[in-house]
């Protein structure tokens, strides 16, 4: 629809609606296809009591899945709306992270691929599918920037990067939207959680968050401002308290900063109870004081707690809240459903979905997200002939390695690690057991040259309110590598595991290690075909492995310090017991074979801050050799240092990067631009600045990049 016929049809309908039907549409119930209360919630709908409804899942796999609703349930509810006096059709959202039928591997594995268009193209399967089940509405893409992998959220979202963060962000936001959200086979989408949830305080859930205005416009917001500027449809209120604010009560969070700094002109859910809790974060008296400040902050729909329901209406008649303040929200909210194409189609077919694709698609990335940690003596690729015994808690496993949030999976559809090798390496003496016990393991590794140790966690050890206080590896793990490595074996860590962990000391048990993280539907096979040299792993980590918990947060683009002992992921001792160097930096990950950089140029190595205010880039000429005898893909990254501005900058921050295919010997030229955005940074109150004096841009495969080029601003 034309945006004047658009914007003509919803002041006609504000017009004609009552006090209560507009705050219902500011209403999202949850509602589950075999709970008591359908019936009732359809009366409602009827009534004009209700505006949205959410297909709550849980975090656990397989959990509240597909039999809580489908297409034709969704069907009848979009019937109830159509039995209302005004006829708006309702707004179906869900949970839709990383998977529907098909699973992905988690975010922060996803990330780990650098891979843009690939990850979008995820999406976008993910959209047809729930777009099948009836889903119009997903509440992804998770932009949490997280620094502590003890935050079992971690898993959510693409890491610790405001760049990779950002260009997730936009990718994720494309594939579920395409052109628009009202096209077959696409969604509405949902960033969240705005903002600074994931810096909750030692990694513990719905805890407070402290966060500078200075770090979050430089660190926080990037991957927003991204999604705003990819055009997402909707944002999703974070629950946390940040520096004496709870979110969801923010003005200054929810409307200056997200609406009129990064020009977003969709609508904002708050969190599940966010409004409500207002009360108990210690800024509201009453259920009353809730409903007016979250909705005053910038709050349109309030989800689940029904806060805004019992006293939305009394707060408008005592003159409290405006009743322009209401039909902004309601604007907001009818404007998303017009967007999203529900108006002309309240419920759509389903579209032909290609499952083989989709399942295509999910070995790819989850081959392309797993990161090869070590390999000595190249120990990997392994041979298809060798004797090989497998173990280890995830060797069978099928329903952690989906993940969490993954409601709408079926663990019988993965294929684990055990079938993977058998499919791709049907020669191999494998020797396994199914679920040994653990004597038996070493029955098992003694007839094997080389053990592969399926190591890793339960899905059910992340995901919201899933947090850990220790995040090493597990007692009974290390001591399975440490007998393989008594037998005199070769040991091949497989880390299947949803966050980072500590491996500390123990990584010297492990010959090789290969982190897979909860790798989706095709793990085992992905998994393997990377064992075996059918692919070339080229995974990056997108968040620091530290060594030991102690050490956490370790981020790489700390602020400098000014005493060498604080340096940035150097050798040198933060603690007398401990290292202040990580295990693996940021964006680390080996390949089959070796990359070189071997020449890094700028086109001009001086640049005005006139020429870059016009729309100049700087241009910088990478060029990188694939020195090895194996064809691979690389990710080059591009590094940046300001040794003097006006506010401290990080030691290192990532400007830009590419993840290509290299033949064995060939050389290729990379070209990275960067203009005013990516020099420059944000002062605390948003405004984008760069001063005059040297840039110092770095080219390399991880945070340690060394290859530098020097860029003078004048
Ligand atoms: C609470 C979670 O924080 C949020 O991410 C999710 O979208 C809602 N519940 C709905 O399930």
């Amino acid at each position: 629809m034309k945006e004047q016929n658009a914007s003509a049809r919803i002041q006609e309908l504000l017009g004609r609606m009552t006090l209560q039907e507009k705050i219902g549409q500011l209403n999202q119930q949850n509602i589950c296809a075999y709970a008591d209360n359908v019936e009732e919630i359809k009366q409602e709908i009827r009534e004009g009591k209700i505006g949205s409804l959410l297909f709550s899942g849980s975090a656990i796999p397989e959990n509240g899945g597909t039999e809580a609703f489908d297409l034709d349930f969704t069907r009848e509810l979009q019937a109830a709306a159509m039995e209302s006096r005004l006829q708006i059709p309702l707004l179906l959202g869900r949970d839709v992270i990383h998977g529907f039928e098909t699973v992905f591997p988690i975010p922060l594995m996803m990330a780990a691929s650098f891979d843009d268009r690939l990850i979008e193209e995820c999406y976008s399967a993910l959209a047809q599918e729930a777009g099948n089940a009836g889903v119009r509405w997903a509440f992804a893409p998770m932009l949490d920037l997280s620094r502590d992998p003890r935050w079992g959220r971690v898993i959510e979202g693409p890491g610790e990067d405001p760049l990779l963060g950002s260009r997730y962000a936009a990718s994720a936001v494309r594939g579920f939207q395409g052109d628009s959200p009202a096209q077959e086979g696409r969604l509405l989408a949902c960033a969240k959680h705005f903002i600074g949830y994931g810096a909750s305080e030692g990694g513990r859930d719905y805890h407070h968050t402290e966060i500078s205005n200075y770090a979050l416009q430089n660190q926080y917001l990037p991957a927003f401002r991204a999604a705003v500027r990819a055009g997402v449809g909707s944002v999703m209120a974070s629950f946390n308290e940040l520096s004496g604010q709870p979110v969801t009560g923010s003005r200054r969070l929810l409307t200056e900063v997200l609406r009129d700094q990064l020009g977003f002109d969709g609508f904002v859910v708050s969190d599940w109870g966010g409004v409500e809790q207002l009360e108990a974060q210690g800024i509201a008296e009453n259920g009353a004081d809730c409903a007016r400040l979250a909705l005053q902050a910038g709050v349109d729909m309030d989800m689940a707690d029904q806060c805004f329901a019992r006293h939305l209406e009394a707060e408008v008649k005592a003159g409290r809240v405006a009743m322009e303040e209401l039909d902004r929200a309601v604007e907001r909210v009818l404007q998303a459903k017009l967007r999203a194409g529900l108006f002309r189609q309240p419920v759509r077919d389903a579209v032909k979905t290609d499952r083989a694709k989709h399942r295509a698609l999910a070995r790819r990335i989850a081959g392309e997200s797993m990161v090869l940690l070590k390999n000595e003596q190249s120990l990997l690729p392994l041979s298809k002939k060798g004797r090989v015994a497998l173990t280890g808690c995830m060797a069978q496993n099928r329903e952690s390695l989906m993940g969490a949030w993954t409601p709408d999976g079926d663990a019988d559809s993965v294929i684990t690690l055990e079938e993977g090798i058998r499919a791709v390496a049907p020669e191999l003496e494998l020797f396994t057991e199914s679920s040994p016990l653990f004597g038996d393991m070493t029955a098992v590794m003694e007839q094997a040259d080389t053990v592969i140790l399926a190591l890793g966690e339960s899905a059910r050890a992340s995901g919201e309110f899933h947090c850990l206080a220790d995040i090493s590896l597990p007692e009974d793990q290390a001591a399975l590598a440490l007998r393989a490595r008594r037998l005199g074996k070769k040991v091949v860590g497989l880390l299947c595991f949803g966050r980072p962990i500590a491996l500390g000391d123990t990584l010297s048990l492990f010959d090789a290690i290969l982190y897979t993280g909860h790798a989706g539907c095709e793990a085992g096979r992905a998994a393997a075909e990377l064992l075996f040299g059918d692919r070339n792993p080229s995974g990056h980590l997108a968040m620091t492995l530290p060594r030991s918990v102690g050490q956490l947060p370790l981020y790489y683009n700390a602020a400098p310090s000014g005493r060498p002992v604080n340096g940035y992921y150097t050798e040198c001792r933060n603690y007398i017991d401990e290292s202040g160097a990580p295990l693996y930096p940021f964006g680390y990950g080996l390949s089959y074979t070796s990359f070189q950089v071997e020449k890094a140029e700028l086109e001009q190595e001086t640049l005005s801050l006139s020429e870059l205010a016009a729309g100049k880039q700087a241009v910088v000429h990478i060029r990188v050799t694939n020195t090895g005898e194996r064809d691979g893909d690389t990710v080059l990254q591009l590094y940046l240092r300001d040794p003097a501005a006006s506010l401290t900058r990080p030691l290192r921050e990532l400007k830009a990067y590419e993840r290509r295919t290299l033949p064995a010997g060939e050389t290729a030229d990379f070209v990275f631009r960067l203009g005013m955005e990516e020099l420059g940074y944000y002062l605390p109150d948003g405004t984008l600045t760069l001063e005059k004096g040297e840039i110092r841009l770095f080219a390399g495969f991880d945070a340690w990049a060394e290859k530098c080029v020097r860029l003078q601003i004048i």
